[in-house]
């Protein structure tokens, strides 16, 4: 793969992310996300490519144009969304909308959900998580999830791979999603329990950094989001439904952790969170 060495001479911090810094080219039409983890060539080409898939597919998502360098940091470049603002900082700044946008969000979350996946050009959420499991030394941690993983499903329908209010823009007249280079296949769990992760597990703190908006608001959104993406089920079908994503939520949040943070322990309070789901996991 090709990388275009750009000038940020040329661009302007405009946007940040868990894992990157955006920058807007001065012509107004793209952006530059730099990676800010360590990612290396292959990794970078594999999510450029997989942005380019989901956009070919007709999912909502700014199109990607490039894939970039600047002095070894390695990114891609999207067409830029003007006068976008993530539902992070709607809700941040007007938490009345927090009803409907969730409500949205929960529609275009089934909508991807319903979508089938070509399995010959995407890879499974499960194949995910076995690759991030390889990493470091073996462990009895990393052995239950992997035995937990063994009886999931491998079910041919999108995921979006990183669903969070962060990663859902609008600029007034279309939403669309982004930070797409987790999209994959599998049961909608996956998705499911990564978004509760943010209610559950993480500290207010790191939800402050990551969303201006704290637990209060991550909460109220995933009630809403939850019964929206739930409706017609009962309230006890979708109490058990959301406790069966424990495992899920733990499995999915340590295997991202260690992909795009390359270290094995997750930050207190979360690691002890995550070991204690899976020693109380059946497997
Ligand atoms: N195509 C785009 N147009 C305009 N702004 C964007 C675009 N893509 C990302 N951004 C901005 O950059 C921020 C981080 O992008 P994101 O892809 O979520 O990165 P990360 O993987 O680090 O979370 C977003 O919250 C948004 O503000
Ligand atoms: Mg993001």
């Amino acid at each position: 793969m090709d990388y275009t060495e750009i000038n940020l001479d040329d661009y302007t911090l405009s946007g940040e992310g868990g894992n990157s810094l955006v920058y807007s080219h001065k012509d107004g039409h793209s952006v530059a996300k730099l990676f800010t983890n360590k990612v290396d060539a292959e990794g970078a080409a594999e999510e450029f490519n997989t942005s380019l898939l989901v956009y070919e597919m007709g999912i909502p998502t700014p199109r990607p144009i490039r894939l970039v360098s600047h002095n070894g940091q390695l990114g891609q470049e999207f067409e830029r969304i003007e006068n976008k603002r993530s539902y992070a900082r709607i809700f941040s700044q007007e938490p009345q909308m927090i009803d409907p946008l969730s409500q949205r969000m929960a529609q275009m979350t089934r909508q991807i959900h319903a979508t089938p996946a070509d399995t010959s050009k995407m890879i499974s959420m499960k194949e995910r998580v076995y690759s991030a499991l390889k990493f470091g030394e073996p462990s009895e941690l990393k052995e239950r999830m992997a035995r937990f993983t063994d009886t999931v499903p491998d079910k041919p329908i999108c995921l979006h791979g990183d669903i969070n209010i962060g990663n859902i823009i609008t600029d007034g007249k279309r939403t669309m999603w982004i930070d797409v280079g987790d999209f994959s296949y599998g049961v909608p769990e996956w998705d499911l329990a990564w978004s509760v992760f943010f209610v559950k597990v993480v500290p207010e703190n790191i939800c402050l950094d990551l969303f201006h908006v704290g637990k209060d608001i991550l909460k109220q959104h995933w009630t809403v989001f939850f019964n929206a993406y739930t409706e017609g089920m009962t309230d006890k079908e979708r109490a058990d439904f959301e406790e069966s994503l424990t495992p899920y939520m733990a499995v999915r949040s340590y295997t991202f952790f260690i992909k795009n943070f390359q270290k094995d322990v997750m930050p207190h309070p979360m690691n002890e969170i995550i070991e204690e789901i899976m020693a109380n996991t059946k497997v």
